[in-house]
């Protein structure tokens, strides 16, 4: 099937980070985007390309075309804490995450579930979320399931955990492994679907459970793996109790063969120079979670000695979902920039939409099909709204260049500013018909 979209898009090309001048990115403001059976066949200026004999292109006007946003760190099972109030990382996780995530044993609330998180995610214009599950492969095979029927390119992975946890939510270290090989096999490279090894954070599992973890890494050709990282002081001190024997946080992971390319550590906000050092060598990437952060309190992460230094991390952006306390990468990025300038740094709107897009395809290994609108890549986009409000129209009247614009957009946009997500070329997300997303969760 051929369809195409005729409208403005915005693409990146290069690193902004790596230069503030030089050109990173491409702007059609009358652009073309051909797509075959989900995939981009030409994309460039609309008087330039050619449209395929008896396509009519849909018309996309004032919005602006964008490739869908990555949120590379999430917990779908989150989702009814979001907004709890009052604690730090590790009471927040005994008061509110673990009693949640004992419901997970019950496949008809993980779907429920699984279908609110996807429409949430669709609505603020991501397309590609990798996720933790709880320790329950029901809770996996429900959130595979429900990605599966919308066609979504998504990793996820079933929570290792065999110590310092409610006993409902412990497994073993071979029933991790166990279950995690079986889950794997069943869904890691089905359609657009990846699956991530997933020990919640090096407290919660035994040394016997890591060690099984880098077993499994080594056995799934291309299969990602995802932890936390350094996200607050305590958990730093716990973790030097528990492994004394390793050098600092990163040092454990690394011991048990978890660090390296699509190794994907949420946070890092607290960590020494060794474990920059390494992480740049080894290819293994961070995800940010700025509304997370800022939330739990647990520290402003140091994005600048990520992306602009001799030796740079791969980095990804995530919502960090319940801890974070925004789907929308818009609204992420904007708590980045404040972040930045608490720690006398800043971050540019371009910086912003390129870790959204882009950096974030490339930090986590999946730039060969997502992050750009190119020939070759999934079509999987995002049309936002300039002029979503009153006030955002208003003030977009004031701006006189696309930086201004993208800025004003990702500071007070809200909500509304994403207008329609497409998946694979299907428009899943309609702001203004909500019927379909309904329809396509049911369908
Ligand atoms: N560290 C271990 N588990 C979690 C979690 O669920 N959320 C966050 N933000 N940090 C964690
Ligand atoms: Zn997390």
């Amino acid at each position: 099937m051929i369809t195409a979209l005729r409208g403005a898009y915005l693409s990146y090309t290069g690193n902004p980070f790596e230069s503030e001048d030089a050109p990173c990115h491409r702007f059609e403001s009358d652009g073309l985007i051909v797509i075959e059976n989900g995939v981009i066949s030409h994309a460039g200026a609309y008087d330039q390309t050619d449209l395929p004999a008896g396509v009519v292109p849909e018309q996309i006007r004032d919005g602006l075309i964008m490739p869908g946003f990555i949120d590379a760190h999430v917990h779908y099972p989150q989702l009814p804490i979001i907004g709890a109030h009052g604690k730090q990382l590790l009471d927040w996780l005994d008061h509110y995450v673990f009693p949640t995530e004992q419901r997970y044993d019950d496949p008809a609330f993980a779907r429920s579930i699984a279908r609110i998180f996807l429409r949430e995610e669709l609505r603020a214009g991501v397309t590609t979320p990798i996720t933790f599950c709880t320790v329950h492969p029901e809770s996996v095979e429900a959130y595979f399931e429900e990605a599966a029927r919308l066609g979504m390119r998504t990793g996820a992975g079933k929570v290792l955990m065999d110590r310092n946890a409610p006993a409902a939510l412990r497994d073993t270290a071979q029933s991790g492994y166990d279950q995690s090989k079986a889950l794997a096999s069943r869904w890691h490279g089905r359609d657009r679907l990846f699956y991530a090894i997933t020990p919640r954070f090096a407290p919660t599992s035994s040394a016997a459970q890591l060690e099984l973890a880098g077993a499994l890494r080594r056995e799934i050709e291309g299969v990602y793996l995802q932890t936390h990282l350094a996200e607050t002081h305590a958990e730093i001190a716990w973790v030097r109790q528990l492994f004394p024997a390793r050098r600092d946080y990163l040092d454990v992971y690394d011991h048990y063969g978890l660090v390296g390319p699509r190794c994907l550590f949420g946070h890092a906000i607290h960590l020494n120079e060794r474990e920059w050092r390494r992480l740049a060598e080894s290819g293994a990437a961070i995800v940010h979670c700025p509304t997370s952060n800022l939330f739990l309190g647990s520290g402003l992460f140091n994005l600048r000695r990520a992306m602009v230094s001799a030796n740079p991390v791969r980095t990804a952006l995530g919502s960090d979902i319940g801890a974070g306390t925004s789907f929308s990468p818009l609204a992420t990025v904007a708590e980045a920039y404040k972040i930045a300038l608490l720690r006398g740094e800043s971050l540019t709107a371009h910086q912003a939409f390129y870790l959204a897009t882009l950096g974030s395809a490339r930090a986590i290994d999946q730039d060969r099909h997502i992050g750009a609108i190119e020939a070759g890549k999934d079509a999987d986009l995002v049309v936002l709204d300039f002029d979503a409000s009153p006030l955002l129209a208003a003030r977009q009247r004031f701006a006189d260049s696309l930086e201004e614009r993208l800025f004003v957009l990702m500071t007070i946009g809200g909500e509304r500013v994403v207008r329609a997500t497409y998946v694979a070329g299907r428009r899943c997300y309609d702001r203004d018909d909500r019927a379909y997303v309904a329809a396509a969760a049911s369908t």
